[in-house]
């Protein structure tokens, strides 16, 4: 359960001057916590191309330059197109670790300390991959970044919202002997034309299994969505939701409830969610008390990680140290870690502030 936000960002709040931009080495130095990161959009051309040439697969493009050539998209849509056709790559449990190693990898460069990816099995088992190689193997390369780097994780599984409400349900009966590898169950892909009340019943069959929830909505669906996925999915947070700036209704609930939104800059700004990132709402929504995030999504796609999504803010918008560290405090509420974990994660932001006044 999320702790009171009082407790602690005021304190934090002392330890990082109000109107200093954040630098990139204090932003480098912050522990980071990830929220909001699709694995298959993870997938760097160069690995794409490793594993098209391992498992003899031919790529409709001619180099990796190419592939990032084509990488100009004008909507949601546009992007779920080539995303689902890269991950026809990914074949074979050693194909998931390496796509999810290399990931984490990554993260622990940009000292990201705890991460709750999402993945979306359907992709994979619509081709004919039995689900236990793309959990296996994703959860092998969890466990090794946690014995490695100490990262830890809490794995998310998403249904694919333009498909039917039963082959959601038949996805969670195929994940059964695997449920103890996941912590929630998500809702992703294209938005508009699939409500969150689309998926109530079998939404309602995962939490019966003890599994908590989630879902995107607002990235380009209406404030409505956000409030169906609130009243009818029971989401403990809600992925994107920039679009509950529409609504001062929603906007309060959001606040009073203290519901997490996992926003994703670089993604609206590839998206098209929003045209350029000075018009980003992230930081009116932090000020307005909203318990937003900072994540990255699909960085192969939209160009950068954690860090570069924060370097972008504190370039485009002058975001603070006092906001990147309310964002950041924001994450550790927000996360499904348990509470030993979370004081850990606390006392290593306090850690980093303190550090970086002397
Ligand atoms: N799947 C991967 N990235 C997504 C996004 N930004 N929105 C919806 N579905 C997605
Ligand atoms: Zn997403």
């Amino acid at each position: 359960m999320p702790v009171e936000q009082t407790e602690f960002q005021s304190d934090f709040s002392q330890l990082s001057s109000a109107d200093e931009v954040a630098d990139y080495t204090f932003l480098h130095k912050l522990p980071k916590i990830e929220l909001h990161l699709h694995l298959e959009g993870s997938l760097e051309p160069e690995l794409m191309f490793q594993l098209a040439a391992r498992n003899q697969i031919d790529l409709p493009y001619a180099s990796v330059e190419a592939v990032r050539a084509a990488y100009e998209f004008t909507n949601l849509q546009t992007f779920l197109d080539i995303y689902y056709q890269c991950a026809a790559v990914l074949q074979t449990e050693q194909d998931f670790y390496d796509l999810t190693w290399a990931y984490l990898a990554k993260c622990h460069e940009q000292n990201v300390m705890h991460v709750e990816p999402f993945f979306d099995p359907q992709t994979h088992t619509q081709r004919g991959i039995d689900i236990g190689i793309v959990v296996r193997g994703i959860d092998r390369a969890l466990k090794d970044a946690r014995d490695q780097f100490g990262m830890t994780s809490r794995l998310i599984l998403c249904f694919l919202r333009h498909l039917s409400e039963k082959e959601a349900t038949s996805c969670l009966a195929q994940m059964e002997p695997y449920l103890s590898y996941i912590h929630a169950v998500g809702l992703d892909s294209s938005e508009l034309g699939h409500p969150p009340s689309k998926f109530e019943r079998v939404f309602e069959i995962a939490r019966s299994k003890g599994l908590l929830t989630v879902a995107h909505a607002g990235e380009e669906g209406p404030p409505m969505y956000i409030e169906e996925a609130l009243e009818l999915l029971k989401v403990s947070r809600i992925d994107h939701g920039v679009r509950c700036i529409e609504s001062p209704v929603l906007m309060q609930t959001l606040v009073e409830k203290k519901i997490p939104l996992t926003v994703c800059p670089l993604s609206n700004i590839k998206l098209k969610v929003f045209e350029t990132l000075t018009e980003h709402t992230i930081l009116t929504l932090l000020d307005a008390g909203v318990c937003v995030t900072v994540n990255s999504d699909d960085p192969a796609f939209f160009g950068g990680y954690m860090e570069e999504n924060l370097f972008a803010l504190a370039d485009e918008l002058a975001m603070t140290r006092q906001q990147a560290v309310r964002l950041t405090c924001n994450a550790i509420e927000a996360s499904f870690i348990g509470e030993h974990r979370r004081s850990q994660l606390l006392a290593a932001l306090r850690q980093c502030l303190v550090d970086s006044a002397n």
